[in-house]
């Protein structure tokens, strides 16, 4: 059982070069099924959920090859079936995006429902809504959405709420359908955009994402091309945050400083020093810092991934800070491990109140989630002693190498392969 020790109190300085968006690549790989040829895709992050998806594609006749570390070629073109078992897809969320691929592919798809992390209930209502009104008929039985369509025919798709899956998987499916669609109410973030440019280089005809209505006019076939995912904001700004938390003064590089303008807002109320570079965003924390109140909103607003990483930074500020939880209903699942760091944080509901304390302290904490992990690890570089985290699994499956990037930056951090010391 592998786990993480940090020695904490060590202030961070210098460069951390950020890997392409895990958000964006898990929607792009099942993308790329559906091109009649090969697709070079470049700045694939090298993490757990890539992996995952890389065998479950694997399994059905796909040829994925990592030709470099980062750098990954498919090709669909003896690809079996439409098929993806739970045994192969439990391990991340992200797994329907499969159902769109095989859907726009197939006019078929046979998945099994996603797993992935363990905070509120994950519907897909409106992956299901829009399947459905494309023209595609579905049951769920056993674990296994089964979905067949005798053709895709546009339609126009009001979704209840920005639902970042349910715009990548409907996108994905109507780029494949004859006629146009229209996704009314859609998500906004980058990795939606990132989705459609990809779909785009592969004679897709989207206009619109990165707003709020999206336009796909169907194309009977796609072929393959060579694409480079956009960097990982919520990565980046996890790099940022731990600046702030250790102190020092570190730049986050190969980075789209736009898409940090949410958490540079916020960093810069708490008293850091923020400097915009072309792709490179500096921080300089002196790891005093004033108190603030955050909501997490959709793009562009202050993006829910990092929201527990946010409760970790405020947990040293130096007052009372209020963090509103507005896209999950129970994202609050890490407060516990928190507060066995000393954290004195208070949730009702959506809302958590966290008064901050003059030290954290050392303990041994378990990931519960992706993003929770991460937000032990911020806490751990803060924190007075050793702190080892649990369940790492969680962090691999969304951080390119996290102790070597911290560990370049200053950091004691180990990734240790035994039970816990
Ligand atoms: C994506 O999840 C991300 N995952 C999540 O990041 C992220 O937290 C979320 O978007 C919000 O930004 C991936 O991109 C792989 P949603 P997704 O559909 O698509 C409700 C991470 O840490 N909803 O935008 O599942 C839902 O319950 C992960 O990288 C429905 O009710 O999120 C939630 O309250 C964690 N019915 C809200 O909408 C649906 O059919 C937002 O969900 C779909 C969603």
């Amino acid at each position: 059982m592998e786990h993480l020790v940090i020695n904490g109190q060590k202030q961070l300085f210098g460069d951390v070069f950020i890997s392409g968006a895990k958000n964006a690549v898990v929607a792009i790989i099942p993308a790329a099924i559906m091109a009649n040829g090969k697709c070079v895709i470049e700045n694939l992050p090298n993490i757990e959920d890539v992996t995952s998806l890389v065998d479950t594609l694997t399994n059905i006749g796909v040829k994925c090859e990592f030709t470099e570390e980062n750098t990954l070629i498919v090709d669909s073109s003896n690809i079996t079936g439409y098929c993806a078992a739970y045994e192969s897809v439990r391990k991340i969320r992200a797994s329907y995006y499969l159902m769109g691929a095989f859907l726009g592919r197939f006019k078929k798809a046979e998945v099994a429902m996603p797993g992935g992390c363990n905070f509120g209930t994950r519907p897909i209502d409106q992956h299901l809504k829009g399947f459905k009104a494309l023209g595609a008929e579905y049951t769920i039985s056993h674990g296994i959405v089964k979905l067949s369509a005798e053709k895709l025919v546009g339609s126009n798709i009001y979704l209840d709420m920005p639902s970042v899956g349910a715009t990548i998987n409907i996108m994905l499916a109507a780029s494949m359908a004859e006629g146009v669609t229209v996704i009314e109410n859609a998500a906004k973030e980058p990795h939606i955009v990132d989705t459609a440019n990809f779909l785009n280089m592969l004679g897709a005809k989207v206009k619109g994402a990165g707003t709020d209505v999206i336009k796909i006019t169907g194309v009977s076939e796609l072929h393959g091309a060579e694409y480079m995912i956009i960097p990982d904001q919520i990565e980046a700004g996890t790099y940022m945050i731990a600046a702030a938390i250790a102190g020092g003064d570190v730049t986050v590089r190969n980075v789209i400083p736009k898409h940090m303008d949410p958490l540079s807002a916020k960093l810069q109320d708490m008293g850091c020093v923020i400097y915009e570079g072309d792709d490179s965003i500096r921080i300089v924390s002196t790891g005093n810092l004033r108190p603030t109140n955050v909501k997490t909103m959709t793009y562009p607003g202050f993006p829910t991934d990092l929201q527990p990483q946010m409760t970790a930074l405020l947990c040293i500020a130096d007052g009372t800070s209020i963090l509103t939880e507005n896209v999950w209903n129970n994202r609050f699942q890490y407060i516990n491990e928190l507060k066995r760091l000393g954290g004195n944080i208070t949730v009702e509901g959506r809302v958590a109140v966290v008064e901050g304390v003059k030290q954290l302290m050392g303990a041994e904490v378990n990931a519960t989630d992706l993003r929770a992990g991460a937000a032990l690890v911020i806490a751990g570089l803060a924190a007075k002693g050793t702190t080892t985290i649990g369940n790492i699994k969680y962090i691999d499956r969304g951080y390119e190498k996290i102790e070597e990037k911290l560990t370049k930056i200053g950091a004691d951090i180990k990734r240790v392969k035994s039970e816990r010391i």
